[in-house]
């Protein structure tokens, strides 16, 4: 089969090279796109009058027949054409015959596989977001349910202070909000249209940038043909953002796997997220939120593989940014992939509402409640710490939590103690009295969820 570019040539390519350099094996996920991006680069040369309005019925019914075989998997790529664009051009020629030739008019690879990437990129991003909705509405779900359940917070992986679950799920709610916000914002970005660019210089024909970039849905174009088709920022940027929210899910999936140890046995994971051993009959293991947490390093990999490509490479087009692809469709893959699994995870969690309190009863997390009874008394807050870490000590001391101790004890470290202490020490006070805004007070959780819920109904 001859090269639609061998003109030039008096040799057969070498069928190593032919293979090394091809990318029609990935690329052939761009098929869509790639119609759709030639649908609107001929309607422009009709409209332009570069080509007659015959010959774009033609290629337009071409490429909609082509469309309707890549749908229904008729279609079969061959390597010899390389890629997913020369691939189709060839399809088009075949259908339609010569006239099939003239879609290439005003027209370069590097504009059209930067445009088909654009709109990739749109339609996965988009798509992204709606799954990242589905994750939070299962942390609303649990929310709402455990607005009083009580269970320690950690700092250090240190018990700290005595939390609502409610308040520890919608944290991630947060994280995945500004996760979808800067997936949103870089679609400001994804929309600027490389198409009409040329190979790098722009072209000869009178085009008309803004009318295809129109048809495509693109809010404006690149104002320099050597950006249009250098630039991969937004796949870096998709691919940055994807590595900060893959750090999200393998925080909080990190989180499940934790609870769900004989240690912590602060959630069940259901049946039909585990897995068993092939030798130990007991074990229920949480292969998915590792599974999760493991396959965040391929996406920073895939982030510092394409940042590492593009780094010192001189403009414009280099064979060089056929490797952007590979990555992306990898992230892609893996973000769909987690979030789906995520958010049925999540919903279908039992969470152990016992054990976690008597966790917060097993500890000396109100130990801050003491410190700051004393300093509304009027110590100041420095003293009151030195204070209570004494009592803290004596209480370990005599094997002793905090609610154990009497008030002849207490009162034998400071005066300021009164009866009403054992009422500041009980957990569910200790939560409740943290009511500060963005707190972890019910009443303040009540109104973050709600403002979580309208966020979420936007
Ligand atoms: N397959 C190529 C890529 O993915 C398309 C652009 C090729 N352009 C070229 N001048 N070789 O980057």
């Amino acid at each position: 089969m001859s090269k639609l570019w061998g003109g030039r040539f008096t040799k057969e390519t070498n069928q190593l090279v032919e293979k090394f350099t091809a990318s029609i094996e990935f690329d052939q996920k761009l098929a869509l796109e790639d119609i759709e991006g030639s649908l609107a680069h001929v309607e422009m040369l009709g409209s332009c009058g570069i080509i007659p309005a015959e010959d774009v019925e033609q290629i337009k019914k071409g490429l909609t027949s082509i469309r309707e075989k890549v749908l229904n998997h008729e279609v079969s790529f061959s390597v010899e054409d390389e890629d997913i664009h020369m691939n189709i051009e060839r399809m088009l020629i075949e259908e339609i015959g010569p006239v099939g030739g003239k879609l290439h008019t005003g027209r370069s690879r590097n504009d059209q596989v930067a445009t088909d990437m654009h709109l990739y990129l749109r339609n996965q991003t988009k798509e992204i977001i709606e799954l990242i909705r589905f994750v939070q509405e299962a942390i609303i779900s649990q929310a709402k349910q455990h607005v009083e359940t009580i269970l320690p917070g950690y700092t250090h992986l240190q018990r700290a202070q005595p939390i609502s679950f409610a308040h520890h799920l919608l944290a991630y709610f947060w994280m995945f909000e500004r996760d979808k916000e800067r997936l949103q914002d870089s679609l400001k970005r994804i929309n600027w249209s490389p198409l009409g660019a040329g190979a790098l210089a722009g072209t000869t024909f009178p085009i008309d940038r803004q009318f295809s970039a129109k048809q495509l849905g693109f809010e404006t174009v690149y104002p320099n043909s050597l950006d249009a088709v250098s630039d991969r920022d937004f796949i870096l940027e998709f691919l940055s953002i994807a590595s900060i929210l893959m750090m999200h899910i393998s925080r909080l999936s990190e989180e499940l796997v934790l609870w769900s140890s004989q240690e912590f046995q602060f959630v069940e994971l259901d049946d039909s997220f585990c897995t068993g051993s092939s030798i130990m009959p007991q074990k229920k293991n949480p292969d998915v939120p590792e599974l999760l947490r493991g396959k965040t390093g391929r996406v920073y990999g895939n982030l510092i593989g394409l940042l590492t490509t593009l780094k010192g490479l001189p403009l414009a087009y280099n064979k060089d940014l056929q490797e952007d692809k590979e990555g992306m469709f990898d992230t892609v893959e893996t973000l769909a992939g987690s979030l789906q699994l995520l958010a049925p995870m999540i919903e279908t969690m039992t969470v152990k509402r016992e054990n976690m309190y008597k966790a917060v009863s097993q500890d000396y997390s109100n130990a801050t409640d003491l410190a700051d009874y004393l300093a509304g008394k009027g110590i100041p807050f420095r003293e009151a710490h030195e204070i209570i870490g004494r009592i803290v000590l004596y209480a370990i001391q005599h094997d002793k939590y905090l609610l154990d101790l009497s008030l002849g004890e207490y009162r034998n470290f400071s005066g300021a103690f009164e009866e009403d202490i054992f009422e500041v020490l009980q957990p569910k006070n200790v939560v409740a009295a943290r009511n500060s805004y963005g707190g972890t007070g019910f009443s303040q959780v009540e109104t973050q969820l709600n403002l979580a819920i309208e966020k979420l109904e936007k």
